[in-house]
């Protein structure tokens, strides 16, 4: 028969053994169960007689604290390894990466837009806008275009349905008369109005499509009232407006005359870049000229006391040429591969 410290032996054995603990709760029931081999030899205890029986029992009960000693040891054990197991497992990794949310961006058009923004605010201008539909008065006959002119025709034009006076604006020029209008609203009672020098950024509409024409495009408006504004003057802030805005100091500017029925005179506005892929070649990049004195008098402005200059420019052109873009379409399709490149 083995002896109790071999039985002890083997049960500490088996418990470091268990690997989990149903393993260990199974191995204590062969020896602390009821016909586990340490309860066996209490059992069997009655048939000694009282010494011995005092002795061997006494020598069971150590046996049987060394083996509950070695289980609740080895159970403390075995719920630690499954806690760190766990915690092992659902380990938060707080340094990693996150699973990268697609960030956005502007459209590059609306980029280009910010910056002219941008630019002639820093020389006193301010932002304006105006409704995209507009009236037949506002678009052409205040800006002096006569009835018969071309552009009014429905070959050019977006006429809203039942109506030959409501339209999508064909440029950004009404919002020179409205807002020479509430600026004389606002100032009429002084001797000396203060200027006027807006920009007006927004979409503009015109029956045309093919791959340097959308039928919604975007213009930028300028607009510069005041007391002596001269010629001169609209050939220096366009001049320094570009050069900035292309970061090119020896980019070439040309005014070419031209000529609209709300500007006298009038010019289209030619860049040369002196290097890179368009090197040498002119792109007209905007209309202007001097405000016409019935588009004054239509804005509720004295022309023989005030002058003014206009400007109307492309700023989806502006960013083809500045990003190298060759089809205007590529900005209005929301192609994320595409519009992605300008984050
Ligand atoms: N409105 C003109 C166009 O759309 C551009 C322009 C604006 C020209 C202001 C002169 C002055 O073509």
């Amino acid at each position: 028969m083995e002896t109790l410290d071999q039985i002890v032996a083997q049960a500490v054995s088996d418990f470091e053994q268990a690997p989990d603990s149903n393993a260990l709760e199974q191995a204590k029931a062969r020896y602390l169960g009821k016909a586990g081999q340490l309860t066996e030899r209490l059992k069997a205890l009655g048939k000694l007689e009282p010494d011995a029986r005092k002795s061997a029992g006494a020598a069971i009960n150590l046996a049987k604290a060394d083996i509950e000693g070695a289980l609740e040891a080895r159970r403390e054990a075995l719920k630690e390894a499954a806690l760190a197991a766990q915690l092992a497992a659902e380990a938060l990794d707080v340094t990693l990466p996150g699973r990268g949310m697609g960030r956005g961006g502007l459209h590059p058009v609306s980029r280009t837009i910010e910056r002219i923004e941008g630019l002639f605010r820093s020389i006193g201008f301010e932002v304006a806008d105006g409704p995209e539909i507009e009236t037949d008065f506002h678009n052409f006959t205040a800006l002096n275009t006569p009835e018969n002119h071309p552009a009014r025709s429905m070959h050019d034009t977006f006429y809203l349905e039942g109506s030959d006076a409501v339209l999508l604006r064909t440029h950004t020029s009404p919002v020179q008369i409205r807002t020479m209008q509430a600026h004389v609203a606002q100032f009429w009672h002084l001797s000396v109005m203060p200027e006027i020098r807006v920009v007006i950024p927004g979409r503009v509409y015109r029956v045309d499509s093919d791959a340097t024409h959308s039928p919604m495009f975007h213009q930028v408006e300028g607009l510069w009232v005041g007391q002596n504004v001269s010629f001169a003057d609209l050939k220096g802030v366009i001049i320094d407006f570009l050069r900035r805005f292309f970061e090119s100091d020896d980019l070439k500017v040309r005014f070419r005359p031209s000529f609209f029925p709300f500007t006298e005179p009038s010019a289209e506005i030619d860049v040369a870049f002196m290097h890179g892929e368009l090197e040498g070649r002119w792109l007209e990049i905007a209309g202007c000229g001097m405000v016409h004195p019935n588009v004054l008098r239509h804005g509720g402005i004295d022309p023989e006391r005030y002058t003014g200059f206009a400007f109307g420019m492309g700023p989806d052109r502006l960013t083809m040429l500045r990003y190298g873009v060759n089809d205007l379409r590529l900005f209005f399709e929301g192609d994320v591969r595409f519009l992605a490149q300008f984050r």
